[in-house]
């Protein structure tokens, strides 16, 4: 059934119309046009579909408008909208990420997970990657930026 739904997104509130089922991530890419999020397996498998809503990063392809409405989503859109994010810049120092797909999702849950409880360790932060699949084999580099970006926050 279409609905009428209100979210914010990077600090902007939008009003959506859509069905109630649509997944948060349509909306963002095909609504919204943030393309940034990425469309993976639609299964809540990979990863790559990751954001952060309401301080917890989340699949936003299994997750339907109806659950989002009025919460504050964060995409890695927003990341930037002051400039790079210093996240970004230790993941670009480190070359960390090959193919640049799954790395928006990754970004999205590494930020996350630190912003809501920044004593997390490095070994914390690779269990929970656990759920952002990388094939390319980048995960140490991954975790490299991780560490120096800990290093800049505690
Ligand atoms: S596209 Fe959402 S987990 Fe794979
Ligand atoms: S960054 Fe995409 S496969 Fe590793």
């Amino acid at each position: 059934m279409t609905n009428k739904y209100k979210i914010n997104v990077n600090g902007i509130d939008q009003n959506i119309e859509a069905d109630e089922n649509t997944p948060l991530l349509y909306i963002l890419r095909n609504h919204l046009k943030l393309k940034g999020t990425k469309f993976g397996c639609g299964d809540g498998i990979c990863g790559a579909c990751t954001i952060i809503m309401d301080g917890l990063p989340i699949f936003s392809c299994d997750t339907p408008i109806w659950s989002a409405a009025g919460k504050e989503i964060e995409t890695i859109e927003g990341l930037s909208k002051n400039g790079i994010h210093p996240l970004q810049e230790e993941l670009i120092n480190e070359q960390a990420g090959q193919c640049g797909y799954c790395l928006s999702g990754i970004t999205m849950r590494i930020k996350g997970l630190i912003d809501k409880d920044p004593s997390k360790t490095v070994d914390d932060i690779a269990n929970e990657l656990d759920r952002n699949l990388c094939r390319c084999g980048s995960q140490t580099r991954i975790l490299k930026a991780v560490d120096n970006y800990l290093k800049k926050v505690s």
